[in-house]
């Protein structure tokens, strides 16, 4: 749907002071997002995350459409003590355009 792809191409204006996608992408404040739907949490080489995003990696988080929504949509409140500082995307619609846009990225 190319409606929703530049409706997430818009919404990841707010993550990419801290995030990079595409071709060159490189960490920065935050973890590159190249492949991230579908992954496992914590997998990105390189990428120094925090305690508590290592301890949910560790039970198994996986970056699905479920696991997005909620972590998007209340970053601290999905993982008290994330070093992720991002009010969160209180729009459903916003969040599920963003994560359609992630999911164009390969690894
Ligand atoms: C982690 C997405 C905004 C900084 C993550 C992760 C995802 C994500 C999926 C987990 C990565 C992994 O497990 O490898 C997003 C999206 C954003 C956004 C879609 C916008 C809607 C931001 C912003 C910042 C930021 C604005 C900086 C101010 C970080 C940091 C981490 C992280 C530091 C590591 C968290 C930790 O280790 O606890 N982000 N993010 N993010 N993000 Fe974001």
């Amino acid at each position: 749907d190319p409606t929703l792809l530049a409706e997430g191409e818009k919404v990841f204006k707010k993550c990419a002071a801290c995030h990079k996608v595409g071709d060159d992408a490189k960490n920065g404040t935050g973890p590159l997002l190249n492949g991230i739907v579908g992954r496992a949490a914590g997998d990105i080489e390189g990428f120094k995350y925090s305690k508590p995003l290592l301890a949910m990696a560790s039970e198994g988080l996986v970056w699905d459409d479920a696991s997005l929504h909620a972590f998007l949509e209340n970053p601290k409140g999905f993982m008290k003590g994330t070093k992720m500082s991002f009010a969160g995307l209180k729009k459903e619609d916003e969040r599920a355009a963003v994560i359609a846009y992630l999911a164009t990225f390969a690894k």
